[in-house]
């Protein structure tokens, strides 16, 4: 059997990959996106794929990969840029990470909170800059965790493992928004289930921790920034496509919300000159919630036995239920 791997990948899964003896494999051996023509070519008569999240698995993917293609494994747990649909309806299974990142993620997105409510870049760029001249009463104020309330859209694997490192830092009282209420979720921070809009204007701080569906694309939108407090901050670890960003860029700049963190954006890269990059209440990380040695080095590994499972017709340590 052949595989098609997209990207260089930590060692440890390619290791895994090369040792187990079940298939060949072809690699797209660069640290950067494979061209669309490549990974078309590479994927044709593949019997496994291996890809990342910046590789849309298309219809015109599968039409080229043709019909020895059964599974596909990816380097992530958001499966958004996979056609889900198209996959099942072709009985490829597909195998995924969850679990193994959510507390490097979620130490990303407490990070992400941190900095930008105490307005962290900021700072230091003040320092850098002359700015400091000195210890000023009512200069570089935030706003703090103590006595807040705290809405977190998507209370998930991750979404939970952020409630659980804010709670220590004296956070009043937690919110959330989901399909449906999931009080085997909430008990534990005695969170309560509320509507989107809800949150919105209750909320000291939104957290986005969902996964990017057709119901949660867009939804951070004009409606829900304008229910927010103006003290409010908001922050996205989830998926840029989640976040309407005009509008985001509008409540920012019109101070009808106070700050906002991302780790995520549309598109990725952010291009330089956009304008949310201008703006200083605006921290702006390139997407690296998983990105711990460790947490890498473990996603390779369980994505190559998850392929590995798959070609072999086995059961997947993590297959996504399609
Ligand atoms: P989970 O499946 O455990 O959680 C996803 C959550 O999204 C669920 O609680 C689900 O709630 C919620 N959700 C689904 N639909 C809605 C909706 N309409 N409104 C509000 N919430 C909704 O996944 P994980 O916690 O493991 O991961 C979540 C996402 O985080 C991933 O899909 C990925 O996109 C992103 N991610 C980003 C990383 C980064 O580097 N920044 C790293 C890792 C993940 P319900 O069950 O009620 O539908
Ligand atoms: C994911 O896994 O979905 C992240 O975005 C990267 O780890």
């Amino acid at each position: 059997m052949q595989a098609f791997v997209t990207r260089r990948i930590p060692r440890e899964g390619l290791a895994a990959l090369s040792q187990a003896g079940v298939c060949s494999i072809q690699q797209w051996d660069s640290d950067e996106p494979i061209p669309r023509s490549e990974l078309l070519a590479g994927v044709a008569g593949k019997h496994g794929l291996l890809c990342v999240l910046s590789d849309q698995i298309d219809k015109e993917v599968l039409d080229a990969a043709g019909s020895n293609l059964k599974t596909i494994s990816t380097l992530s747990v958001g499966v958004d840029h996979l056609a889900l649909e198209e996959i099942k309806k072709r009985g490829i299974r597909v195998g995924y990470t969850p679990d193994i990142l959510t507390d490097a993620t979620a130490e990303l997105s407490v990070a992400l909170l941190l900095a930008t409510c105490r307005r962290l870049p900021e700072s230091v760029e003040e320092v850098k800059n002359g700015g400091w001249t000195t210890w000023k009463p009512l200069w570089m104020c935030g706003y703090g965790l103590s006595g807040s309330t705290v809405g977190i859209i998507g209370l998930g694997r991750i979404g939970q493992a952020v409630a659980r490192r804010l709670k220590p830092f004296g956070v009043k009282k937690f919110l959330y928004t989901g399909s449906r209420p999931k009080p085997e979720n909430a008990v534990e921070f005695q969170a309560e289930f509320v509507p989107l809009a809800k949150l919105a204007e209750e909320s000291d701080f939104v957290v986005v921790t969902c996964s990017l569906t057709p119901d949660t694309k867009g939804v951070c939108n004009k409606d829900f920034f304008s229910r927010m407090k103006k003290t409010s901050v908001f922050i996205n670890t989830s998926r840029g496509a989640v976040v309407n960003q005009e509008d985001l860029y509008q409540a920012l700049v019109s101070g009808q919300i106070a700050a906002a963190g991302l780790d995520v954006t549309t598109p990725e890269p952010l291009p330089t000159d956009h304008p949310l990059l201008s703006l200083k209440n605006c921290v702006i990380l390139p997407h690296i919630g998983s990105a711990t040695y460790a947490t890498r080095s473990a996603m390779s590994v369980l994505a190559a036995n998850n392929l590995l499972a798959g070609l072999k017709e086995e059961s997947m340590p993590s297959e996504l239920q399609l």
